[in-house]
């Protein structure tokens, strides 16, 4: 049986941190209330000349450093973004050529905050069907674009980074055993769009639009949403939160983060939290996350792995990865 197996992983962020006490001067807000309801201490700003792709070609870069390949060994780039560099080509194209790619094929996923998600149960599908050998999966985000600088209830939540894994197809016997992913479960419900939207679009005004939200709607659902696809991540591989290593959530807010894993039953010493330096990135922060783990040596080789998000649409979702 094929797996889709972790090669390498790598991330990049912007040069320019923007702290809560620098948001202080932006706007009518401050760093006690930014910690005590997100978590959040700071987060990346994109600066001249630093978009989606240009982050998202640094992540892949220090990835394939990281796996020991060049972009020759790659034959598909999925990258997970809401905000692309153009309406099209797809950022993925855009940075397969940056990494100097002829060959293969590369296409975006676009499902918010849970892209990522989305994106790697989109390159195990085609890994295991043999449309390809090895992935490059990016999730890769500017949201500092499309916030609304003027809007306290948003500005202060989001980050822009990109991180990625290498994805490679490999023999396994079947079992949760296995290097590679294990499940994944996928969910959606448009009823939820104008929670969590942004409010411009090609068809729609032919502008770019600002990122509305109604946070407190949000965080209602949430929890009660992660919760329910671990669960069924859980019970397709007979897997508990005893046996499993590591929760890698999307990082939106402490809060749901902390309330999700005890839930669950998951203790904090399990679950890698970023979002204190990160903010929410969103496709971007699992990707993000998993880097600053897996490089300081907490998430090792052989590892049980939950990856977890929730974003606008609503879009849900969770994968399980032998790491
Ligand atoms: N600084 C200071 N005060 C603020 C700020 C701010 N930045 N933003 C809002 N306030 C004020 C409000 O105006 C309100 O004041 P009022 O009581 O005088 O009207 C008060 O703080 C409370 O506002 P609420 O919106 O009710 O605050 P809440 O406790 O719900 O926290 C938050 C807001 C952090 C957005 C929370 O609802 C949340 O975390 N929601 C989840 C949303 C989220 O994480 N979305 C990310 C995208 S989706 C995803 O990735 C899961």
């Amino acid at each position: 049986m094929i797996r889709s197996v972790v090669r390498g992983f790598g991330a990049a962020l912007p040069k320019r941190v923007v702290t809560n006490a620098e948001m202080e001067g932006m706007v009518e807000t401050s760093d006690e209330w930014i910690v005590q309801r997100t978590g959040i201490k700071q987060r990346y700003i994109a600066g001249e000349g630093e978009t989606t792709a240009s982050l998202g070609e640094a992540a892949a870069r220090a990835a394939l450093e990281r796996a020991g390949l060049t972009a020759d060994d790659i034959d598909l780039v999925i990258v997970a973004t809401s905000t692309p560099d153009n309406t099209f080509p797809a950022t993925a194209v855009n940075i397969q050529h940056r990494l100097g790619m002829t060959k293969g094929y590369a296409f975006d996923v676009q499902a918010v905050c849970t892209g990522f998600v989305y994106a790697m149960a989109t390159a195990d599908a085609h890994l295991r069907a043999g449309l390809a050998k090895r992935a490059l999966v990016i999730g890769a985000e500017t949201f500092s674009r499309i916030l609304d600088w003027n809007d306290r209830t948003t500005c202060v939540l989001f980050g822009d980074g990109a991180g990625a894994l290498v994805l490679e197809a490999q023999e396994g016997e079947g079992t949760i055993s296995d290097r590679g992913m294990l499940t994944a479960h996928l969910r959606s419900d448009g009823s939820h769009k104008d929670k969590l939207y942004v409010d411009g679009g090609v068809s729609s005004t032919g502008t770019v639009g600002h990122l509305r939200m109604e946070g407190r709607e949000v965080f209602k659902y949430a929890v009660g949403m992660i919760t329910d696809v671990i669960e069924a991540a859980f019970e397709a591989t007979g897997t508990t939160a005893e046996t499993l290593d590591w929760l890698v959530p999307h990082q939106a807010n402490r809060r749901i983060i902390d309330g999700s894993a005890k839930k669950l039953g998951i203790p904090s010493e399990k679950v890698v939290v970023t979002v204190d330096m990160h903010g929410n990135t969103s496709a971007a922060s699992i990707p993000l996350a998993l880097s600053v783990a897996a490089g300081d040596g907490r998430i090792k080789q052989g590892d049980l792995v939950m990856l977890e998000a929730m974003g606008g649409g609503f879009t849900w979702g969770a994968l399980l990865v032998r790491w």
